[in-house]
């Protein structure tokens, strides 16, 4: 099964790249299964239902996110109008899992895509982030209640010590690590000894010519003054960043993880 995991779409110019490129990807890649962290899809910051479908028309299969999640209050009502009912396209937008007992929406997906049946799950760190639940033990409670071999995390994370040590922490137990949060693609992708693929951070899909997405002046004036100011998405310079993961369908086990970068 090959799976292409889109990092945090960001604002307009990050969804419109993705309605641009994502179906030559798609066919120059074979690929079978398609994710995107979302959280930054309405300009920078958090996702509407209205956006979240979209993005599903446009051929993605599950939406994850991240500390964003809450930014568009609407995404409340999306999460709670799906309860009971595991049909609702709201149930393929996850939140991470190691939130608060009793949060909105849910932390891991299962399904099944070209007849194989998948699951993929959203944590969240805690080191220079909101103090959640730990995602470790999370991850291995939910674990335990996944029957797919093929599992994608988005470890949505500030501290790269932090995401690697998920990475080894499950290294053989599911298909790919895949780091979201820092928007800078890392070069350091490659499979775990146990058949974990793994990368620090996929990249965010937006303006580059930004401060992780924001017009770059109002983030260099905020480290300048430390004013409050209101931050705006950029637009130049965008980019699709993903990675493309390679894994037997019957184990589970990756064989490749490869970086995409197209503008
Ligand atoms: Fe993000
Ligand atoms: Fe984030």
């Amino acid at each position: 099964m090959r799976i292409l995991f889109i990092g945090d779409i960001f604002g307009r110019p990050g969804r419109i790249i993705v309605k641009e490129r994502l179906p030559e990807l798609v066919t120059q890649h074979t690929i079978d299964l398609v994710i995107a962290n979302g959280e930054n899809s309405a300009a920078g910051f958090g996702i509407t239902p209205q956006l979240a479908e979209e993005l599903f028309e446009l051929g993605i299969d599950v939406l994850t996110s991240g500390n964003h999640i809450w930014d568009k209050r609407e995404i409340i009502d999306y999460f709670q109008e799906a309860n009971g009912n595991p049909y609702s396209p709201a149930r393929r937008l996850l939140r991470p899992a190691n939130y608060a007992p009793g949060m909105p929406g849910w932390g891991v997906y299962q399904g099944r895509k070209k007849d194989v049946p998948y699951a993929v799950l959203n944590l969240q760190g805690r080191v220079f982030m909101a103090a959640n639940d730990d995602p470790f033990r999370v991850a291995d409670q939910i674990l335990k209640e996944v029957q797919a071999k093929v599992i994608l995390v988005d470890i949505h994370a500030e501290a790269t010590s932090e995401k690697m040590s998920i990475g080894w922490y499950l290294d053989g137990r599911v298909s790919a690590v895949i780091g979201t949060h820092t928007h800078v693609p890392t070069a350091d992708e490659r499979v775990l000894p146990g058949g974990t693929a793994y990368i620090t951070d996929v990249g965010m899909t937006g303006p580059y010519d930004s401060v992780i997405g924001v017009k770059k002046e109002l983030i260099v004036g905020k480290f300048l003054n430390n004013m409050p100011v209101r931050f705006e998405a950029a637009s130049n310079d965008v980019r699709l960043c993903a990675v493309v993961v390679d894994c037997d369908e019957n184990t589970g086990q990756a064989r490749e993880i490869k970086r995409v970068m197209v503008s």
